[in-house]
């Protein structure tokens, strides 16, 4: 019987090992390749028509020679700019990443919650319009942090970093107009579940934290329920656009994600 064909979970960096982590909770045998475009990143301080233009052309490159069963597009900055162009460039289920707006409406006791993105998602329209659907009685605060993913990388490189940097930046975020109403965090870039625990340890005060993972993992479930999935788990590979350069520190974060392979493009 012919091996299935992997999953192909894409970030410009690190982040969407968090949705990989989500996704090998609900199918641990399926095949992972985890791609990590390092010569791109970072997308959330780039030009969104950079990000619309790059990212449907190097999942096209990256389908040819994984052959995936579906692609998920675990990057909030990349999936509110290129989802539609990727769906439309590619013969596969695109499972895109969405920030976690309509949970956050339903969990926010005081109507106030912040979407933390990087500072490309938090101005996309795609925001807008979920804040317009289904919190349209609470204060959306807005707040991008480029920092907030070097950090998440940093972590994963096994880099110590000092917790006033975490508490800066959630001091900024609360800063903000109406932001002494806030109780609720949308993780809306898939780089901060990964310094969750940091975060809400910086925080002047407890606050929930949502995020899209478990959702992306149950959707790619569903699309992929006919598989029959292998009874072993394999050697999951992880690849990276930009050369070896910091593969080697990631090497241990990879292998936690089952992702003992790593190659280039
Ligand atoms: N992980 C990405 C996201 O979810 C973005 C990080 C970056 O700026 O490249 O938005």
């Amino acid at each position: 019987m012919a091996a299935p064909r992997p999953i192909l979970i894409f970030d410009s960096g690190v982040g969407g090992l968090s949705v990989a982590g989500a996704i090998r909770a609900l199918l641990p045998t399926a095949p992972l390749v985890y791609a990590a475009d390092s010569a791109g990143f970072p997308y959330g301080t780039k030009p969104p028509d950079l990000i619309a233009a790059r990212v449907p052309a190097l999942l096209g490159r990256l389908a040819e020679r994984y052959d995936p069963a579906l692609i998920v597009i675990a990057c909030n900055t990349a999936s509110t700019i290129a989802l539609d162009g990727v769906r439309a460039a590619l013969d596969l289920p695109v499972v895109g990443t969405v920030p976690a707006i309509k949970p956050a409406a339903s969990l926010s006791k005081t109507r106030a919650f912040a979407v933390l993105g990087t500072d490309a998602t938090v101005v996309q329209p795609y925001v807008d319009n979920l804040a317009a659907q289904f919190a349209s009685d609470c204060l959306v605060i807005r707040h991008g942090s480029a920092e907030l993913v070097d950090l998440a990388e940093a972590k994963l490189r096994g880099e110590a970093i000092a917790p006033e940097r975490y508490a800066t930046i959630m001091a900024a975020m609360l800063a903000r107009p109406g932001g002494e109403r806030v109780d609720t965090v949308v993780l809306a870039c898939t780089h901060f579940p990964l310094v969750q625990e940091e975060l809400a340890a910086a925080a002047p005060r407890e606050l929930m934290f949502v995020d899209g993972k478990e959702g992306i993992a149950r959707r790619v479930a569903y699309l992929a329920s006919d598989v029959s999935w292998p009874d072993r788990p394999s050697d999951g590979i992880a690849i990276f656009t930009g050369g070896g350069a910091d593969s080697d520190a990631l090497r241990p974060a990879l292998a936690s994600y089952g992702l003992t392979r790593i190659e280039t493009l």
